[in-house]
């Protein structure tokens, strides 16, 4: 599929999902959503895709946020009847396979919503992260105040929603932002080979997985352990449960039919 302000490839049982707009420094705008919005479709609809990578074309951004060119002669009912924003969240919430966001350099306002989405974030050395609508006289619109918040607690997303400055890769794998960072020129490797290692695993063991750790964030304890049991007893009826076990047992690899 041919896309104007994006990428979409498959490697294996990878789909990478590359921002392409560099001079803009992937600044995210309604054609960048409609078109996310169709390759997340795809990568969700393919069976032979397992996992993907999302980053950002070019060497400075992940993505500056959403397109403040787009939004400046916007008025508050055009925000409000289109719902602006939603469709972000939406998108990524109908995806129920994991994926990473790789991030290689800005990731602001909404660039830093779009990987807060993902289901962890690699970070190149050069990443900074920073939510820095309040120097535009608004707030975060597309999560950046809920997941952040979660992400790092209530003093640094304050911190860093109302002084609107940036952090670097360093404080945020302090602050449990980002998973691993990485130097910038192995970026690519290690988040498409950390993609490949979960594509390798049985798909709805992963897809479980990953509906367990985002049920965290809307459960309490009681009620998600409770539901983490419930899905590990169901989850011993397929088939790669069985092969699984049996190949550990048997030292060999598994071969996992995905059902
Ligand atoms: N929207 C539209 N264009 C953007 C952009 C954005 N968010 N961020 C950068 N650009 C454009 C610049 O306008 C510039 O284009 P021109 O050459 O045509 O002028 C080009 O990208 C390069 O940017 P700079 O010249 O500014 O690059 P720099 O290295 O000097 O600065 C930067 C980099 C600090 C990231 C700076 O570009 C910046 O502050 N960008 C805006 C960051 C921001 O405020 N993001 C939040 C947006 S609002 C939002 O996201 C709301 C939400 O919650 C979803």
């Amino acid at each position: 599929m041919a896309y104007e302000t994006i990428t979409s490839e498959t490697q294996g049982a990878v789909t990478l999902i590359t921002l392409n707009r560099p001079e803009a420094l992937n600044a995210l705008n309604s054609t960048v959503l409609g078109e996310l919005q169709q390759a997340f479709a795809a990568f969700e609809a393919d069976n032979s895709q397992h996992c993907a990578v999302v980053t950002g074309s070019g060497d400075k951004a992940f993505a500056a946020g959403a397109d403040i060119k787009e939004m400046v002669d916007k008025q508050a009912a055009d925000f409000f009847l289109e719902d602006f924003f939603a469709g972000w969240n939406d998108m990524t919430a109908k995806t129920r396979k994991p994926w990473i966001a790789a991030v290689n350099g800005f990731a602001l306002g909404g660039g830093c919503e779009l990987a807060m989405m993902a289901d962890f974030i690699v970070a190149s050395e050069n990443a900074r992260f920073g939510q820095p609508e309040i120097k535009l006289g608004v707030a975060p619109g597309m999560g950046g105040s809920q997941r952040l918040t979660r992400a790092v607690g209530k003093s640094k997303a304050m911190d860093l929603c109302l002084t609107g400055r940036m952090m670097d890769a360093e404080e945020a794998e302090r602050a449990g932002l980002v998973s691993r960072i990485v130097p910038h020129d192995q970026l690519m490797d290690e988040a498409m080979k950390a993609a490949q290692a979960i594509a390798g695993m049985a798909p709805m063991a992963a897809m479980v997985n990953k509906e367990l750790v985002d049920a965290a964030y809307e459960t309490t304890l009681q009620q998600g352990m409770l539901h983490e049991r419930r899905v590990f007893q169901i989850l011993t009826a397929t088939e790669d449960r069985k092969e699984g076990m049996a190949a550990f047992v048997e030292k060999r690899e598994a071969n996992w039919k995905g059902r």
